[in-house]
């Protein structure tokens, strides 16, 4: 089945003219634990950003627990993106696209996104744009910095993925470095999780890591030895616990804040390293940072570091365009829906779609 996709005639005819026109994109994100909805204008004026997060009712469980995420995405969906139109000022009628996040992400909570811009699709015939949520990720920052430039290399981290990528052009992307196990926020919410601090973890280490000594333990770097822009979390996360296990008795003033400081400094530490190896055998000019972790004040600090010794300009999205949201996948939408993507009413979730690959 498919629909009438009405495809704005007046924005087809002024186009055609070479006139400058505006173009209002709806995003809709559900790929874990937070509902979303947004409303951007031109693919950079972010009319609304709505998100819903579920945090609270997870907290209790340490962890996100998908059939709970789905069942609570259901609840939210319509409000949600009933109040993105609000605070955006504009009607179904406005709209030029709708941008829906189909995977990456967990099964059940994609559908529920997925449906309700499929539904809103084929009742209003609002052109559909499947967007890919570490795209998403990667596009907050043209949201915050309308001149970027490509080619570019951006180090993706957030709770599911840790990953270089090198980016061409416009949805053009070579993945050159990999988690090899836990993606670096999964490393950061299990050591906050051993050490009772609560869910998410990231932020509050984060915060506990500016008291401590990052040089009070030394933890393993994974790979960093090795000659490779692949990652691995395990083993730093491991020897936290391990150390935990082996002092029972732990004690001194600031013993807390010492290791989650040296934990938090190994992890950043190769993070960096890995992505100046990226920079440096791409030859960019540009780096970004995308994804939950990009908000970690040390990383983005000793980033800035880092690239101002090599010339290289480096960009970041504000803490909330980093984690979840759909303003983010309204922006990839965007440049996806410009050139010329559009998917049907066919299109189904997919929990582990890869960067570059369309599955419409
Ligand atoms: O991108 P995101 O919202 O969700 C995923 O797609 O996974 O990222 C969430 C992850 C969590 O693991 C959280 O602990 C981490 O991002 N995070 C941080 C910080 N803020 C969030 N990690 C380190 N430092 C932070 N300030
Ligand atoms: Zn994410």
């Amino acid at each position: 089945m498919d629909y009438v996709k009405k495809e704005k005639i007046e924005n087809l005819a002024a186009l055609a003219r070479g006139e400058k026109i505006d173009f209002i994109i709806m995003g809709i994100e559900t790929s874990c634990d937070e509902t979303s909805a947004a409303v951007i204008k031109n693919g950079r004026e972010v009319l609304s950003n709505v998100i819903s997060s579920q945090i609270d009712i997870h907290k209790k469980f340490g962890g996100v627990v998908p059939e709970i995420a789905s069942r609570h995405h259901v609840e939210l969906i319509n409000p949600v993106i009933e109040q993105a139109l609000k605070e955006a000022g504009v009607s179904f009628a406005n709209l030029d696209g709708i941008a829906v996040t189909y995977g990456p992400g967990l099964v059940g909570a994609l559908l529920i996104g997925l449906s309700a811009a499929k539904s809103l699709a084929y009742a209003y015939g609002i052109p559909l744009i499947g967007v890919n949520h570490m795209e998403g990720h990667i596009y907050a920052n043209f949201l915050a910095n309308p001149e970027l430039l490509l080619p570019a290399v951006c180090l993706v981290v957030s709770g599911g993925h840790t990953e270089i990528i090198y980016i061409e052009g416009h949805g053009r992307y070579e993945l050159m470095g990999s988690t090899r196990d836990d993606a670096a926020g999964e490393a950061f919410d299990k050591v906050a999780r051993a050490l009772q601090l609560g869910y998410p973890g990231g932020p509050i280490i984060d915060q506990l890591a500016k008291l401590g000594n990052s040089g009070a333990h030394h933890f393993p770097k994974g790979l960093a030895k090795e000659d490779t822009l692949d990652f691995s979390f395990s083993g730093v996360k491991s020897a936290v616990l391990n150390y935990l296990n082996q002092n029972k008795q732990l004690n001194g003033e600031k013993w807390l804040e010492d290791l989650v400081a040296s934990f938090q400094h190994s992890v950043v530490d190769v993070l960096i390293q890995k992505t100046i190896k990226a920079i440096q055998i791409k030859k960019v000019k540009q780096v970004m940072l995308a994804g939950g972790v990009a908000s970690n004040s040390q990383l983005r600090t000793r980033m800035l570091e880092k690239t101002k010794e090599l010339g290289v300009d480096l960009v970041y999205p504000s803490p909330i365009l980093c984690t979840d949201n759909a303003a983010m996948i309204a922006c990839a939408g965007y440049y996806n829906f410009q050139r010329g993507k559009r998917a049907s009413l066919y299109l189904n979730a997919f929990p582990n779609l890869e960067l570059g690959i369309e599955k419409y």
